[in-house]
């Protein structure tokens, strides 16, 4: 039996088992944009405040222009909600299904909310001697084989394996699920955290696409306490549907004002493209330096890593240091580790410290 669903973060509680200040604990369990949040963006966030008190607009005109605007895609083609997660949710009840397919691994959060819908989950197993990368032909074979699969939950890049799915991958699937009536969730929440801007699929959409493709403000921005996600389909199908799942006022009006201005912090977007494209790339190297641990090729702002230590978690987190141990990930276990890209001092701590704990191959 699988231990229950759990998530990076929840750092407090750390902090509270460690009866220590959270600040003195280095958290790389959570892929958060180490940047912090935008600080070109305080003041507007602060006038913002003034919004507490109106309800905010339910329509979220300005919010979808602004995104739509960055996306290259119609106001009427975005959707927005209370994190990924929300949008998830409800791309998942818009599509009435009995059967769909998630990774595996794969983010915990789509078999809890298929499930509470009483939608079975069939899973999708990566292989680590692939290094989990994602084989198109083999899941459409599978696809062709259980016709009662009608929702396919996929995420690009992979939490936790990084790994992304071509465009053209996704071009051959979504063409499957637009004959045979299945539907695509692909969920990009990292596509903006990749290492050379991988592209999103969403410039690829059309409006016979039988898909829903879910975005994260809260990873980029570092924003997941004000929590903001979008999704964006072109087909008009799909968006009647979405539209009656929609939960009136769930981005609240400081996330709303915030969502409008996000993408004119073009400084600190350009700093983040510049601290992930030199930082991603050096941990990789550096962690496979370290004895012991097997590091998985990844293209976003994690690694995952095995190693056959199961106490690696708690012997860091003695160090204060914290990582995200995998064993609630369906197809993983407890010797599988997830680490997030942060800043270059910390990197080299996490490095370093890997390395008094487990040894060095130099
Ligand atoms: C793949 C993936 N999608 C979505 C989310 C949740 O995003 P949000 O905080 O915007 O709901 C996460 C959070 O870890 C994630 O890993």
């Amino acid at each position: 039996m699988r231990s229950s669903l759990h998530h990076g973060g929840n750092i407090e509680k750390v902090a509270a088992d460690l009866n220590i200040p959270v600040e003195q604990i280095k958290d790389f369990s959570a892929n958060i944009n180490p940047l912090g949040f935008p600080s070109d963006l305080w003041n507007v966030l602060v006038q913002s405040f003034a919004n507490i008190e109106v309800y905010p607009d339910p329509e979220y005109t300005e919010l979808k222009k602004a995104i739509a605007d960055q996306l290259k895609v119609a106001p009427n083609d975005v959707f927005v909600g209370n994190g990924a997660t929300e949008l998830l949710d409800e791309a998942i009840r818009a599509e009435k299904a009995t059967d769909a397919l998630v990774l595996a691994p794969t983010f915990g959060e789509y078999e809890r909310l298929l499930k509470r819908q009483g939608i079975n989950v069939h899973y999708y197993q990566l292989k680590e001697e692939d290094n989990f990368a994602f084989k198109m032909a083999a899941m459409i074979d599978f696809l062709k084989e259980h016709h009662e699969i009608t929702i396919i939950c996929l995420t690009s890049p992979n939490n936790p394996t990084g790994q992304v799915i071509s465009a053209a991958d996704l071009r051959k699937l979504t063409d499957f699920c637009n004959k045979h009536h299945r539907l695509l969730v692909l969920d990009e929440a990292f596509i903006d955290l990749t290492v050379g801007q991988q592209e999103s699929f969403i410039d690829e959409l059309t409006p016979d696409d039988r898909a829903y493709i879910i975005r994260a403000a809260t990873k980029f921005f570092a924003i997941p306490g004000l929590r903001l996600g979008y999704c964006i389909t072109k087909n008009q199908k799909l968006k009647d549907k979405l539209k009656v799942q929609e939960n009136t006022w769930s981005v609240n009006g400081i996330a709303d004002v915030f969502g409008q201005n996000m993408f004119r912090a073009k400084k600190y977007i350009s700093l983040t493209h510049d601290w992930l494209n030199v930082q991603q790339p050096a941990l990789y190297e550096a962690l496979q330096k370290v004895k012991g641990i097997k590091v998985f090729p990844s293209t976003a702002n994690f690694f995952l890593f095995k190693c056959a230590d199961p106490d690696l978690r708690e012997k860091l987190l003695q160090r204060r240091i914290m990582i995200r141990q995998c064993d609630d990930y369906v197809g993983l276990g407890p010797d599988y580790y997830r680490i997030a890209v942060k800043g270059p001092q910390d990197n080299v701590l996490l490095v370093n410290t890997l390395k008094e704990i487990l040894g060095s191959e130099e």
